[in-house]
């Protein structure tokens, strides 16, 4: 099944199963996604946040970045939509969340023959930066900012990414008041901007979703 997306918000298409998503043609080559209905945590289906993230990486001209992190990653999608969008770019890329998630993101990139570019790792936010992460380039969050006892964590791990020449993309949709602590946190240390040149701009932004650049803001101050 080619299933074109369109506008209609990711979790009332289908949550479980596997799909092929072709994002409105903009992949030639579908990614195929196992989602199981969230029985392995909420990242075990798709949120319209990584739908934004993965159109709007598709879309690059170019992905000039040699080690790439995605948090937070579920099942992989926006991940996987930089490997299957750019099959010939040069880079590094670990899908990364919770131990629970690890046997999903491993099955789609299998799914997805992409063993040799892309690895499953467990990042649990607020824990010391595991060996592999250090270096990224660029880093990728959709949906990550939902747990408010989990804001101080990412917020660290945020930090423990970052330096003046990393790159930061974060897709977030809007669902609680509570979420602003989060970025008023963040912008002590980031600055905070929003990217609204991408054609699904207006539809994503009815929905409450938007795409951020977070910019590390030099010196970095202590969190
Ligand atoms: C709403 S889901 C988004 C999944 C995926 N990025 C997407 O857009 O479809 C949030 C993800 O954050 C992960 N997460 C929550 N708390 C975490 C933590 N402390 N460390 C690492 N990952 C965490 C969850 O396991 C889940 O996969």
């Amino acid at each position: 099944m080619d299933l074109d997306w369109g506008f209609v918000p990711i979790n009332d298409v289908s949550d479980r199963g596997i799909q092929d998503l072709t994002f409105d043609g903009l992949l030639k080559e579908p990614l195929k996604v196992h989602q199981d209905g969230g029985a392995a945590g909420c990242g075990g289906r798709l949120w319209p946040a990584g739908e934004l993230l993965s159109r709007y990486l598709i879309r690059q001209a170019e992905i000039p970045y040699r080690k790439i992190i995605e948090l937070g990653s579920g099942t992989g999608l926006a991940g996987l939509a930089v490997a299957v969008g750019h099959p010939e770019a040069d880079f590094e890329l670990y899908i990364t969340d919770q131990e629970n998630l690890m046997h999903l993101m491993e099955e789609n990139i299998v799914l997805n023959n992409q063993q040799q570019r892309v690895k499953a790792r467990v990042l649990n936010w607020g824990e010391e930066l595991p060996e592999y992460a250090k270096g990224a380039d660029l880093i990728l969050a959709a949906d990550c900012v939902y747990l408010e006892f989990a804001f101080p964590l990412l917020e660290k791990t945020l930090l423990d990414l970052t330096n003046d020449g990393t790159r930061v993309l974060m897709a977030y949709k809007k669902r609680r008041k509570a979420d602003k602590h989060f970025f008023k946190r963040i912008k002590k240390n980031f600055d905070v901007v929003e990217i609204r040149d991408f054609p699904e701009y207006e539809q994503f932004h009815r929905d409450v979703v938007y795409l951020f650049e977070i910019i590390r803001k030099t010196p970095p101050l202590k969190p």
